[in-house]
């Protein structure tokens, strides 16, 4: 008999019809995975989940009693509680290194089109008010030379540094756990404490990973602490946010403008003030999302799910102890 296995929402075709030929693969997407009869039904013996942005949480796990792996298709698993995982010796998986550079490409890019007013102008265009020649409150402000600040150093945040540095001639200051002496070597990025980065930077990029430290990390002191002039990128989670704040500190003037690839709710509310400001770009959570990109995903979480139904150590699993313990 074939393994049961849970899709859900993405996993991209050729790989999921690659998985349909060898396991009993049920695909779920955007559904209530709280109520939905046929999702908790076939959860009951369950081997396997693939997919993105499901809730894997105590309550989903009571109803999974014969689950091993869950493959997470993103590098974020804030959706995942791998304390409970871990605790029930369920292995969790995430697609690490495949996006890192498209996510920096868009987040960079982000940052562009937010310094230049890039969708506003060219809304401006499209609505034929291109009559004369433009004046000043249509300029943008220069991104290279500036300062770029970097809160989360990893992977992406480095690759992001790495287009700052050699494209851009762009000074860094980061603030991240751990030093990275070879973004300060690669980069002649300057490692510093949160408020000198808050303070000191034109481009505050917000990189980290959404964990129980990082909620809510950045807020209205934080916003206050940064230049009049500054420009916020969020590329991480909308809640490492407050962003009620960010409403609050774009309607005071403490800042000057927001690129936002995430928000605190997805999909974001169509009264979500931040959909209003001119000064704000928005982006539905695309970082990752090219076709080449997104393949890639899809083929190493179906690497992370088969590796682990097989009984192989999956290569990206999270929490590693429950390996060596097993
Ligand atoms: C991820 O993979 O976590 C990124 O947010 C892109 O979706």
């Amino acid at each position: 008999m074939k393994k049961k296995v849970i899709a859900y929402n993405r996993v991209e075709k050729p790989v999921l019809e690659d998985l349909q030929k060898k396991y009993d693969v049920h695909f779920f997407k955007d559904i209530d995975t709280k109520k939905d009869p046929e999702f908790l039904e076939q959860l009951q013996d369950a081997e396997g989940i693939i997919g993105l942005e499901l809730e894997v949480d105590q309550k989903l796990l009571d109803h999974a009693p014969k689950l091993k792996i869950v493959s997470n298709n993103s590098v974020g698993y804030n959706n995942l509680d791998i304390e409970q995982l871990s605790e029930r010796r369920i292995m969790a998986t995430n697609t690490p290194d495949v996006l890192t550079d498209t996510v920096a490409d868009t987040i960079f890019g982000l940052l562009i089109a937010t310094a230049r007013r890039m969708p506003e102008l060219d809304h401006f265009v499209k609505q034929g008010k291109w009559k004369q020649t433009l004046g000043t409150e249509h300029f943008g402000t220069d991104v290279h030379h500036k300062t770029l600040g970097i809160i989360g150093m990893g992977r992406i945040g480095q690759s992001i540094a790495q287009r700052a540095h050699f494209g851009f001639d762009m000074d860094i200051l980061y603030h991240t756990r751990s030093r990275k002496p070879e973004a300060e070597e690669k980069y002649q990025a300057t490692y510093c404490s949160l408020d000198e980065l808050l303070t000191q930077s034109d481009f505050v990029c917000l990189m980290t990973p959404l964990t129980p430290e990082t909620e809510h990390h950045i807020g209205k002191r934080e916003f206050q602490l940064m230049k009049k002039s500054a420009i916020f990128i969020n590329g991480s989670r909308g809640k490492t946010i407050v962003e009620q704040d960010l409403i609050d500190a774009l309607g005071r003037s403490d800042i000057a403008a927001a690129g936002l690839d995430v928000f605190e709710q997805e999909p974001v509310a169509s009264d979500n003030p931040l959909l209003k400001m001119k000064n704000v770009v928005t982006l539905p959570h695309i970082g990752s999302s090219t076709y080449e990109t997104e393949l890639k995903m899809s083929q190493l979480a179906a690497r992370n799910l088969e590796a682990g139904l097989n009984g192989v150590k999956p290569p990206n699993l999270i929490d590693d102890s429950i390996w060596s313990e097993a």
